[in-house]
Formats: structure tokens, C-alpha cells, sequence
């Protein structure tokens, strides 16, 4: 099928995450990156020359020339990728959403609201049937849809092929890289050879998160999960690849070979669809006792896939096992443009 090509931007651009974005978009089969914007600091001069480039390998040519544009909904392409300083994203996502524009976020801020999808394709792609909500209440063309924290991400990848079997009771404790504090993140004295036992406000996004994601959507809103998640959040000196020491607890016990059927035969919409940035397995069981590791499994699956190993018995709750996601692909850019493409064979990009 020939896909007509769709252009986008992203507010935020010059940013960490907003780097993220460029990367991953390069050579995306269906979306043109034409549009970058960020604060007022950089409005009027050329992406390269705003842009201190902190990614591996060289800028993208194809955006070292546009012009950084104010982040005010004058113009621009319908999609808008967000990737803003927490502190303005409330305000200005919700202005481009109400000048019509597909706002699809990476920011914490519209997260949580009742008629905002939290969205991982592969657990909840239903959830986006509350955006028709969503532009009733606010009386808007647009919308906002978002996607996770990045630890969020790996523990409900891992959760969501044991949805199936009534999960009770959560406990994650997480070793989470260095390059999601972004740049220049962690100061060097704290982060080396060391471990922080506290990253702000994390542990209250990871529970709350989490029972949105894999909660259900009824005609009266969310139903967060009916399971209780407690959440420990630790920053490791690793470069990328968030891990997350998990146990859960199970209406029943099931049987391991069971937990292990549904781990492996795991699938969404993404892989139904075949959307271009799915990876093939979302959730990938690696059996080696010293796997996953995030320097050796991270960015397989291009940095796409969950992995999940040491699945066993735990003597407190029924299992226990480990999930590592790569938290700026699958925790942030790779997360978001995922969903566009699934907004996009929704009929959601429509003009
Ligand atoms: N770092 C991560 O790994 C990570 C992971 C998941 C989620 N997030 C979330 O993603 C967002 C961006 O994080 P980041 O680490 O990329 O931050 P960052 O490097 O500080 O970048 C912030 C971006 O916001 C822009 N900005 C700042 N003030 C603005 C204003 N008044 N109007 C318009 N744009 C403005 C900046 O533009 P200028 O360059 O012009 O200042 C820059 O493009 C945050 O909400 C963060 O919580 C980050």
C-alpha cells in the first residue's frame, strides 16, 4: 500500500527528547519532519544552530536548516510530536489542540486526565475512543494523547500479557539510566559509581500510571486497575535502559508455563497492523540467568521491545522476575511516534 506522506513537528525539538524525535523520524516511511519549536530563546534561528546536539552520531541534515519556530499555533503541520519543558507543555499543548492539531505528548502533564489516553498500543489501544471526549468537553478539533513515563513503560509492557490472569498486588523497584534525567542530568559526583535511591516524583507516576494503562475504558471513564502497585525508584550509573525488579501477585497463582505462553505469545494492534516502528515481539523472554542486561539488550528491536527474564517463583507475592525497556526509544520518542501511527490507521490524522 502507498501511504500519502504526512508532515509533522515537534515542539520542544531542540531539547534532549526533542533530539530523540529528530533521530527517530529519520527516514520514517510515513512521517516528514518539516517543523521544529521551541521557547522564544531559539524561535527565528536555524536547528543547528539552536540546537546543541547531545545523540550519538551527526545531526540529521535534513533539519540542520529549518527554521526554529515559536511555539504558538500559527500554521504548521496537523501533527505536532511534544517534547516541552514540563513547566509550559499544560498551556501550549492545549492551544495547539484547540487550533485543531494532533498533539501526541510525551510530557507528563495532560497524562492523567480523564479524557486523555495514556496509550501503549500493544495494552490499550481502545483508550483512544476517549478522545471523541475529549473534544466534546473541551470543545475542541483537536486532541492531546500521551505516552508514559519512561519506567511506566517496561513495568506495564511486562504486565500487560499477565493482565489475563487477575493481576492483585505489584511491587517494582527500579534501576533506572542516567539519560532519562536528560541533559546535563545528574551531576557526575552523584551519578559515578553510585546509586541514588530517589528520583522525583517517579514512584507517583509509576503506580498511577500503570493502573491507567492496564485499567479499562467504560461509557463513564477510566477504570484505573483494581490492583495495588507500589513502585521504588533508583537512579544507576548506566548510559541507557531502564530495568525494573519486579513481583506480582495474582487473583490465582497461575502456572509458570502459563505466565511464560502468554510472555511469549504476547502481540498487539501495533503487530496486527504491522505499523512501521512495532517491533515484531513487544515483549521478548530472554532465558540466559544474566539477562536482560541494559548495555546488551536495550536497544535490540531498535530499541522497540520490552525483555523480560529470571521469571520465577517469589515467596512473598507468586512471581518475580526482571523487565528492562530502553527509556528514551520505547520510554519516550519511539513510544510516541508508535502512537501517531496508530492514530494514523485510526483515520485519526484525517485533514
Ligand atoms: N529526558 C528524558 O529522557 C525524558 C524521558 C521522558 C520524558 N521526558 C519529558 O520530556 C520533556 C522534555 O524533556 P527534555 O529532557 O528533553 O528537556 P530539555 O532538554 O530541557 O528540553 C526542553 C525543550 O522545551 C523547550 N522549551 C523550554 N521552555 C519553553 C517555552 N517557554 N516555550 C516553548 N518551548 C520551551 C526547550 O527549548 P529551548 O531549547 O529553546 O530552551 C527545549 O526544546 C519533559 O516534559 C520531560 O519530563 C524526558
Amino acid at each position: 500500500m502507498t501511504q500519502p506522506r504526512i508532515e509533522v513537528g515537534i515542539l520542544g525539538a531542540t531539547g534532549m527528547v526533542g533530539q530523540h524525535f529528530v533521530k527517530f523520524l529519520q527516514n520514517h516511511p510515513w512521517f516528514d519532519l518539516t517543523w521544529v519549536g521551541a521557547s522564544d530563546r531559539s524561535a527565528g534561528k536555524k536547528y543547528a544552530e539552536a540546537t546543541s546536539w547531545r545523540l550519538d552520531g551527526e545531526m540529521p541534515d535534513k533539519v540542520r536548516n529549518l527554521t526554529v519556530q515559536e511555539s504558538t499555533p500559527n500554521g504548521g503541520p496537523k501533527l505536532m510530536f511534544s517534547a516541552m519543558d514540563a513547566s509550559v507543555a499544560t498551556e501550549i499543548e492545549r492551544a495547539f489542540a484547540q487550533a485543531g492539531h494532533v498533539v501526541v505528548s510525551n510530557s507528563k502533564n495532560h497524562r492523567m486526565e480523564p479524557d486523555v489516553p495514556l496509550l501503549v498500543p500493544e495494552i490499550n489501544a481502545d483508550h483512544l475512543k476517549v478522545v471523541a471526549l475529549q473534544q466534546k468537553q473541551r470543545g475542541w478539533k483537536g486532541m492531546i494523547v500521551t505516552n508514559p513515563n519512561c519506567s511506566t513503560i517496561a513495568l506495564t509492557m511486562a504486565l500487560g500479557p499477565m493482565k489475563q490472569f487477575g493481576i492483585t498486588r505489584v511491587m517494582a523497584t527500579t534501576m533506572q539510566a542516567l539519560s532519562g534525567a536528560g541533559y546535563p542530568g545528574v551531576a557526575s559526583m552523584d551519578a559515578t559509581a553510585n546509586v541514588v535511591p530517589y528520583i522525583g516524583g517517579e514512584e507517583e507516576k509509576m503506580q498511577q500510571e500503570t493502573q491507567k494503562i492496564l485499567g479499562d475504558l467504560t461509557a463513564d471513564g477510566f477504570r484505573p486497575l483494581d490492583a495495588r502497585v507500589s513502585a521504588a525508584c533508583n537512579r544507576v550509573p548506566v548510559v541507557d535502559g531502564h530495568m525494573v525488579a519486579t513481583s506480582v501477585e495474582f487473583r490465582a497463582k497461575p502456572k509458570l508455563e502459563d505466565l511464560l505462553a502468554a510472555i511469549e505469545g504476547f502481540a498487539g494492534v501495533p503487530q496486527q497492523r504491522k505499523l512501521p516502528s512495532a517491533p515484531a515481539h513487544p515483549v521478548i523472554y530472554v532465558s540466559a540467568n544474566d539477562r536482560p542486561q541494559p548495555r546488551r539488550d536495550a536497544a535490540r528491536e531498535n530499541g522497540m521491545a520490552v525483555f523480560i527474564g529470571r521469571l520465577r517463583e517469589c515467596p512473598v507475592l507468586h512471581y518475580k522476575f526482571m523487565a528492562l525497556g530502553h527509556n528514551t526509544i520505547r520510554g519516550a520518542a519511539g513510544a510516541a511516534v508508535l502512537n501517531a501511527e496508530l492514530m494514523y490507521t485510526e483515520g485519526m490524522l484525517d485533514s
